[in-house]
């Protein structure tokens, strides 16, 4: 058996090139899907290839799900690819973006991390969007505090979603955008869990793939999914010891 990965979100987009890329490499890839159409969809466009498993990351039975496919079988790679871009600006859309860009990774690795394998890579897609100098200062600060442990990020999306139905997210240092904090969020999580997960010698990335045609990045992103999803996957097959850095092109830039 070849060394196993599982792509959330590999139904369209960079995640279905991340699966393909993965496969073309020899991995063997679990990918979550969120119907029985978009399976059929999937599997069809990789030649019959990869195993799709139907999932919602959000849901609450999702860990569970994951590890019942799993079996006995543990995890060299996890890709945190699935997330979303939802238009308009209110408490609602901060909720819904943060449940699924920013807790579901959280969460799932919490419930997987027994079945990832010592030495496994873990890598969180992570956009520019989230660079902590796009941010007011306000939110810069809090999401670059060292002592940002899991509680302390949920508490702050949550009071980021507090004050946007408030009206008061401009006044206490928020930018109008869910999709930025989640990311940025997803970053301070990344800078958490590698010293976390370390002596397992489980490394984590977060890896932004720029600005992608996909349907969020739209028709008119210079990137193909090819290039998107490339430094994904090198940052799975990385054979040096780096670990807790962000990645775009197989580069580091700046949290
Ligand atoms: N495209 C860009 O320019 C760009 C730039 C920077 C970063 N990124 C990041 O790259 C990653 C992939 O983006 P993309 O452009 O390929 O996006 P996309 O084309 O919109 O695809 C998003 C994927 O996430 C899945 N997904 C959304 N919500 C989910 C949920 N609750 N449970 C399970 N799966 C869910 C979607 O499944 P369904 O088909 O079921 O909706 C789809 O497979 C994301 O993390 C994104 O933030 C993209």
């Amino acid at each position: 058996m070849g060394k196993l990965a599982l792509v959330t979100g590999g139904n369209r987009g960079i995640g279905l090139e991340v699966v393909r890329q993965l496969l073309d490499r020899g991995w063997d890839v679990l990918f979550t899907v969120r119907s029985a159409a978009a399976a059929r969809g999937a599997v069809e466009d990789l030649d019959r290839r990869g195993d799709p498993v139907l999932v919602d990351v959000t849901q609450e039975d999702a860990a569970r799900v994951l590890l019942d496919n799993l079996g006995d079988r543990k995890l060299d790679a996890l890709v945190h690819n699935a997330a979303v871009a939802l238009n308009g600006f209110d408490a609602d859309v901060v909720r819904r973006t943060m449940a699924v860009n920013l807790l579901a990774p959280m969460r799932l690795t919490d419930a997987l991390l027994p079945q990832v394998a010592d030495g496994a890579q873990i890598v969180a897609v992570s956009s520019g969007m989230g660079e902590l100098s796009s941010l007011p200062s306000g939110a810069r600060r809090r999401l670059s505090e060292p002592g940002l442990d899991p509680d302390a990020l949920r508490a702050l999306v949550a009071t980021f979603a507090d004050d946007v139905a408030a009206g008061t997210h401009m006044a206490n240092g928020w930018p109008s955008s869910a999709y930025k904090i989640s990311k940025a969020g997803l970053n301070a999580w990344v800078r958490w869990l590698a010293p976390t997960v370390a002596p397992r010698g489980i490394r984590v990335h977060a890896v932004c793939p720029g600005w992608v045609r996909t349907d969020m990045g739209g028709p008119n992103a210079p990137r193909s999914v090819q290039q998107g999803a490339s430094g994904i996957v090198w940052a799975v097959e990385r054979a040096d010891e780096v670990t807790g850095d962000f990645c775009r092109d197989e580069q580091q830039i700046p949290w």
